[in-house]
């Protein structure tokens, strides 16, 4: 019996249970603290009206012999699909029903979609980066080389042609820094991942918050995005089903290598490990695009980022530098003094308790900076800023 030892070449634990523990144990130490959590990318407003009203409906229509159902298909309900279809037929990308593949999240399927590729390829990933995308190819063992995200380089970086890549990661809006291509720089990864027969994996999950008009929010809107990019996206930041787990994952036909297409090895794949997201879930996802359902997800979006505006407003006052936080949830700062991401987190934590994410925890181009969310309520991001704001002007 051989375990899989490249398990020894990752963190003992993921970021975010790693801070969760630390979080823990100094709310033990300190009982009495009221700690304001603005770390872990989590929604905390209820899901939108819409999508309880379907899922209630849902549950009640399991519950009757007539319209009872079991296993649904494995790959998503057609209505789902052609929801998501409509979605992204309002931004101008024409899809195919089949080429949407309905998931229980965008993090399982970027780890998931990696069985198509052999162990052998070398991966590109941005740093600071989502560590979802490098402790899954580390599990696998894959080679890993980077793609530097600077300040200098407004955190987007551009592809360098000397590099030779078989896996591309993107993520736009990007976690954690907030940054967004624009079209000409999507077009360039695109171009590059042409030249080297490699393959794009496009994490879209926070495209609801893109404000700006003309910045893209897949990058299908992109030519030649359907012959060497997969997309990932989620109902989590949209609807606020980061506990109701639902997103999809767009696998085009014409997406083609060794002449093998990479639709049909998805679709195998998923029939195989798969059973599907539950039908309540999905219908209530379904609702969460209807034009009801997606109004009050702006809804819900738009007083997310009046936070986000709130945080901004606070580190301008302060002279602290940042970026995100207009197009993103995630407002990415520059750690004040020039303190380390850690410990500004735990000066963070001990002095306001207020907790974010180091940026170390990011990749080490993300040392010396430091992450907030958006996602508190409005009171709680208000208090923590004030304490921010009082702890940084002592
Ligand atoms: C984060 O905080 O980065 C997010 O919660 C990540 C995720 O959606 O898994």
């Amino acid at each position: 019996m051989k375990i899989n030892r490249n398990y020894e070449n990752i963190q003992d634990s993921y970021l975010f249970t790693n801070i969760a523990q630390k979080v823990r144990a100094y709310s033990e130490q300190n009982p009495r603290a009221d700690i304001i959590r603005l770390g872990i990318g989590d929604v905390t407003l209820p899901l939108p009206e819409a999508a309880v009203t379907a899922m209630a409906e849902a549950a009640r229509e399991l519950g009757v012999q007539e319209t009872f159902r079991g296993y649904g298909p494995e790959q998503g309900y057609g209505f789902l699909k052609d929801a998501v279809r409509e979605y992204y037929a309002g931004r101008g990308v024409a899809l195919e029903a089949d080429e949407i593949f309905i998931s229980d999240g965008a993090k399982s399927d970027l780890g998931n979609i990696l069985d198509l590729f052999d162990a052998d390829n070398t991966v590109l990933v941005p740093d600071p980066v989502y560590p979802v995308y490098v402790d899954t190819n580390v599990m696998a063992g894959r080679r890993i080389v980077y793609a530097n995200a600077t300040a200098e380089n407004g955190f987007l970086p551009a592809p360098n042609r000397a590099q030779q890549a078989d896996i591309i990661y993107i993520c736009s809006p990007n976690n954690p820094t907030g940054a967004v291509y624009p079209k000409e720089g999507l077009a360039a990864w695109v171009n590059y991942a042409k030249e080297q027969g490699a393959i794009i994996l496009y994490d879209a999950a926070y495209e609801a918050f893109i404000a700006e008009p003309g910045l893209p929010r897949s990058i299908y809107e992109i030519e030649g995005a359907r012959e060497c990019a997969i997309e990932f996206c989620s109902f989590s930041k949209f609807a606020g089903f980061t506990g109701t787990r639902c997103g999809y994952t767009v696998v085009p036909f014409a997406l083609e290598r060794e002449g093998a297409k990479l639709n049909k090895m998805w679709l195998r794949r998923q029939t195989t490990k798969f059973n599907g997201v539950p039908y309540i879930v999905q219908r209530g996802a379904a609702a969460a695009l209807s034009a009801e359902g997606r109004k009050q997800c702006l809804e819900h979006i738009g007083y997310y980022r009046e936070n986000a505006r709130v945080i901004s407003q606070t580190l301008d006052e302060l002279g602290v530098w940042y970026t995100g936080g207009k197009n993103s949830p995630y407002v990415w700062l520059r750690c004040p003094n020039g303190m380390d991401s850690w410990a500004f987190f735990d000066l963070l934590l001990h002095e306001a308790n207020v907790v974010g994410t180091p940026g170390a925890g990011f990749g080490k181009n993300g040392e010396g900076f430091f992450r907030l969310t958006a996602f508190g309520s409005k009171e709680r991001t208000a208090e923590a800023m004030e304490r921010v704001k009082k702890l940084l002007s002592r």
